[in-house]
């Protein structure tokens, strides 16, 4: 007689391709990838960014022909990051709420070529535009709470009224939420969405990003507003404020080292939840690929589905790209 534990035999549901398929519990889409560009306030341009393999900076006309071939892959919603031009930087990142900025004219090309057919979120956030690169007003080497409010809401509003479908304020200033929401609103742009930047740690995996973006602080890190890592009660209160001041989607960041923490805000929370998968942990996997000690794909789609089954609804990922096109996941 065979032991009674092996009538319950968990193999049989992975005997089979088919069967896997069928019993599996959880399925990335494209339609919930989000894929980030770093947008030059020119009309045509093409820099790569030595840090991360396969991305590159772009002019509008580069970015509306991204755009057009990624959304041939399912890519339907983009996250832009805009740059301060030659010169453009001052210590209250004034360039940022311009309505001739990188961002609002980027938006209003996406728009004018493709108008409902691709989601636009916009990055909302200083530090490309301040010369000391912190993410609000500094003075004597703190950062400036209150003070920093205007200019993100003002910020958050040259994006929206340029088209922006969402705005996502990435600077970790108490109180932002409601500041974008209420300038937005006092506008008539209250259809325009907000997705929060809401549990964001002040993590080192950040460095390829401001690489790209040029944004990394010159004295000083971000440790007086980002998230501490070891935090992770401290995320749920983040969320519930963000909840409270009218945020329509969380967002935790980075991702792959904070998949306790995604499950976490999805378990107190009601509203969408995305997971930032950041410039790091993407240079991690293309540097590890590259030397040929990693098989890319299947690492892509091991993480992209990590983030999936830890609870986020919306992934934003550098991989999106290439995911689809190698048909990876
Ligand atoms: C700007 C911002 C950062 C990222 C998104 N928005 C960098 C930072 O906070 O230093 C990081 C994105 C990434 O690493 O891919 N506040
Ligand atoms: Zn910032």
């Amino acid at each position: 007689m065979t032991s009674p534990f092996l009538r319950q035999r968990p193999r049989r549901l992975r005997r089979s391709p088919l069967m896997r398929e069928l019993a599996c519990e959880t399925r990335v889409h494209a339609s919930q990838l989000v894929m980030p560009h770093f947008v030059l306030p020119v009309t045509s341009a093409r820099e790569a960014i030595p840090s991360m393999p396969g991305i590159t900076r772009v002019g509008y006309d580069e970015l509306v022909s991204d755009c057009a071939k990624d959304m041939e892959l399912g890519i339907r919603s983009v996250l832009l990051f805009g740059l301060a031009g030659a010169g453009e930087k001052d210590a209250r990142g004034t360039r940022s709420h311009a309505h001739d900025g990188a961002v609002p004219k980027a938006v209003a090309a996406l728009k004018r070529e493709f108008g409902a057919d691709l989601q636009v979120i916009t990055d909302v956030c200083l530090c490309a535009y301040t010369d000391h690169g912190h993410c609000g007003m500094l003075e004597a080497g703190r950062v400036l709470n209150d003070e920093s409010l205007p200019a993100l809401a003002s910020m958050a509003v040259a994006h929206a009224e340029a088209g922006a479908d969402m705005v996502a304020p990435s600077d970790m200033m108490d109180g932002r939420v409601a500041a974008i929401r209420d300038a937005l609103d006092e506008r008539g742009l209250e259809e325009t969405a907000l997705m929060s930047y809401s549990v964001k740690y002040a993590s080192a995996y950040y460095g390829p990003f401001r690489d790209a973006a040029d944004s990394a602080p010159g004295q000083g890190d971000r440790q007086g507003y980002q998230m501490d890592v070891r935090n992770a009660r401290e995320a749920e209160r983040e969320a519930e404020l963000d909840e409270l001041e009218g945020a329509d989607i969380l967002m935790v960041k980075p991702a792959l080292a904070y998949l306790d923490v995604i499950r976490r805000v999805r378990e107190c929370t009601t509203l969408p939840v995305a997971a930032y998968n950041v410039s790091g942990e993407f240079s991690q996997v293309k540097a590890a690929a590259e030397r040929g000690w990693l098989d890319e794909a299947r690492v892509v789609r091991e993480n992209l589905t990590a983030f999936a089954r830890a609870g986020a609804d919306v992934i934003i990922t550098y991989h999106a790209r290439e995911a689809l096109q190698g048909g990876w996941l």
